[in-house]
This record gives structure tokens, sequence and C-alpha cells, in this order.
């Protein structure tokens, strides 16, 4: 397997996603490496998987910044500094200015826990199930400058079950990132995936 592609995470919670990464990698089946992960926040378990994982992690405390911008400077710095081929937005809770997202084009992921563009933004699970949709699911994007926004990767469709509640519907969601996100970036690390303006375009044998 090869290792050639250089990522970077950037999280602010639990990080199960990021386990999720890691796991893959471990069974081979991630043409990539996780050499970094970043947190605003210097309490989130994520960072603790990290550790745990022998990966370098590093903390840029949102509060430490009195604008967005000098915080995205600070951040551009670091991914920088680790020479990344992708940056991997797990659960990051912050909106990425352009200064991020223009130094790299069509090299930022994120997963949303909805079919896109259906409940963009925070609580995707709950509006979801409060809207009353019978489908929903995960999505694995490209980021832009609009907030879940850029070209789409893979969806998985997950359907609601009427004795579903906030959290079963949550567990049988993440579990579907948890099959996703590393897809995705396993698609990414092996250059079949090509973006043409919305569309988003996935080569190679599993097409
Ligand atoms: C995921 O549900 C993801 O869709 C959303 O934030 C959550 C992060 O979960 N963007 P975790 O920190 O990876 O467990």
């Amino acid at each position: 397997m090869q290792l050639g592609k250089k990522i970077g995470v950037l999280a602010s919670g639990q990080g199960s996603n990021l386990q999720a990464i890691i796991d893959a990698e471990k069974r081979g089946e991630l043409a990539g490496k996780v050499s970094v992960v970043v947190s605003d926040n210097p309490d989130a378990y994520v960072l603790k998987r990290a550790k745990d994982n022998g990966i370098k992690d590093v903390v840029l405390d949102s509060k430490k910044f009195i604008s967005r911008e000098e915080y995205d400077q600070a951040l551009l710095k670091i991914l920088n500094e680790e020479n990344l081929d992708l940056v991997v937005l797990a659960g990051f809770m912050r909106i990425l200015s352009r200064i991020i997202v223009s130094a790299y084009p069509g090299r930022i992921m994120n997963i949303h826990p909805s079919l896109l563009p259906s409940f963009p933004g925070k609580e995707g699970i709950k509006k979801a199930l409060e809207h009353g949709v019978k489908i929903t699911g995960c999505t694995v994007h490209f980021v832009d400058e609009k907030l879940d926004n850029g070209p789409i990767i893979i969806q998985e469709a997950i359907p609601i079950l009427q004795e579903d509640t906030e959290e079963t519907l949550r567990e049988r969601v993440q579990a579907a990132e948890h099959r996703n996100y590393p897809r995705a970036i396993d698609l990414f690390c092996r250059d079949l995936l090509k973006i043409e303006g919305r569309r988003c375009f996935i080569y190679g044998p599993e097409e």
C-alpha cells in the first residue's frame, strides 16, 4: 500500500471520524497517512485519539484569536508547514475563510450528517428528524467558501424509522459516516476524483 498523500485532520470534538480514518489506514485501506490533527478546542477528545495513535496534535485555541482572519492565518501556517496534500474536516466547528479555502482548492473535504443540500449547518440529524423526512444520510463533499456547499463526492442514504430518536438516528448516520469518509479520502489519495463545476466524478475500478 502506498503511503503517498499527507493528510491533516481538523476537528473539534469526539473524533469518531478521525478514528475511522486511522482504522482504515491500519487495515491498509487508505492510500494516505494522517500526519497532523489540529483542534480549536483544547479539551477535545480527538486530541487524545491523535496522541494514542502517535499522530502529531496541535491545539489552535479559538479563544486566543480576535478575528477569523487572524485565526485562519495561523491555521494556514500550520497546514503549510506540514506540506499536506489533503485537509479533512471531521467535526471542525468553524467555517473556513477564503484564506484557507483558496490556498487548498479542491483539497479540503468535509463530512456532513445529512443528504446535502438538505439540512446544512449545525444539527443536521435533529433537523431531518424534526422536518419529518423519511430518508436522510451523510454527505462527503469538497469545501468551498459557502457553508456545506462544495461538490459532493459520495452520499449514503439512511431511512428514518418511525421509532427513531435523535440518538438512534445519530448512531446509524455516524456508522455511515465511518464507512464513507475513509472511502472518499482513499479515492482522493488514489487520484480517482475529478471536479467539474459542481460535479465530482469518480474514476477507476469502483465505478
Ligand atoms: C459528525 O457527525 C460530522 O458529520 C459532523 O460532526 C460530527 C463529528 O463527529 N460534521 P466526530 O467528532 O467525528 O465523532
